[in-house]
């Protein structure tokens, strides 16, 4: 998997804060119907990741975007709420010693397709290589073909299926490892 890109001009990424929590709450609750995180959930979240075991990010328009809130009095920057936001995504890392843990990951409906998940993810697998894990670990949903396709194109091998894992509905997952550590085998080898 290549090195996270630079956000493409006119976009920012950058960690999740906790005026962002209303926006992330929203599409949480658009995208995951029953399964969504909710509010406090995700601001659980966003305090574990202080203890720097985690990260969230989020993209949206750069400040030179075009859609700017104050020009048409949807909101300020300092409360951001009546800004769109164009994805978010989170990780677990650890201290490092283990394998990492995709937690979410997700794109507006409008935004797909233009890149954001790939940046995404190659953001959080960076972090995860920073931290020093082995490899970077999720499940998804059996029938979620775009996400499987995302992960599949960005080196991710599927591992295993936990059997009813989803609740709402009801559905397998897909356990997909991404390897990060070199082997000190073959060279090009990744380590198992
Ligand atoms: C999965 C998701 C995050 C992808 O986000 P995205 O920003 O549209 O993804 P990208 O534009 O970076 O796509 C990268 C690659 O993934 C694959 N891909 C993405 N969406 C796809 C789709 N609908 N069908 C087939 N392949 C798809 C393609 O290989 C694509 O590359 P290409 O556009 O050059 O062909 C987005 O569809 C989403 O938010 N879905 C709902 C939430 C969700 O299911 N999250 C994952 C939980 S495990």
């Amino acid at each position: 998997m290549s090195a996270p890109d630079q956000a493409p001009a006119g976009l920012s990424l950058r960690p999740m804060e906790v005026a962002d929590l209303p926006r992330v709450a929203r599409m949480e609750a658009e995208l995951f119907g029953a399964e969504a995180w909710s509010r406090q959930t995700l601001s659980a979240e966003l305090h574990a990741a202080a203890r720097g075991d985690r990260r969230y990010i989020v993209v949206e328009p750069g400040e030179d975007g075009q859609e700017d809130g104050q020009q048409d009095g949807r909101g300020s920057r300092d409360g951001r709420d009546g800004f769109p936001l164009l994805g978010y995504a989170g990780l677990y890392h650890g201290d490092g010693l283990g394998d990492a843990d995709l937690l979410t990951l997700a794109t507006a409906p409008a935004a797909r397709r233009q890149g954001l998940g790939r940046l995404m993810l190659a953001e959080l697998v960076e972090s995860a290589r920073r931290a020093g894990c082995r490899a970077v670990l999720l499940e998804v949903r059996h029938s979620n073909t775009a996400a499987r396709s995302l992960y599949l194109s960005q080196g991710f091998e599927p591992i295993g299926l936990r059997r009813r894992y989803y609740r709402a509905p009801v559905e397998d997952a897909v356990v997909m490892r991404l390897g990060l550590r070199a082997s000190t085998g073959p060279v090009g080898a990744e380590a198992t």
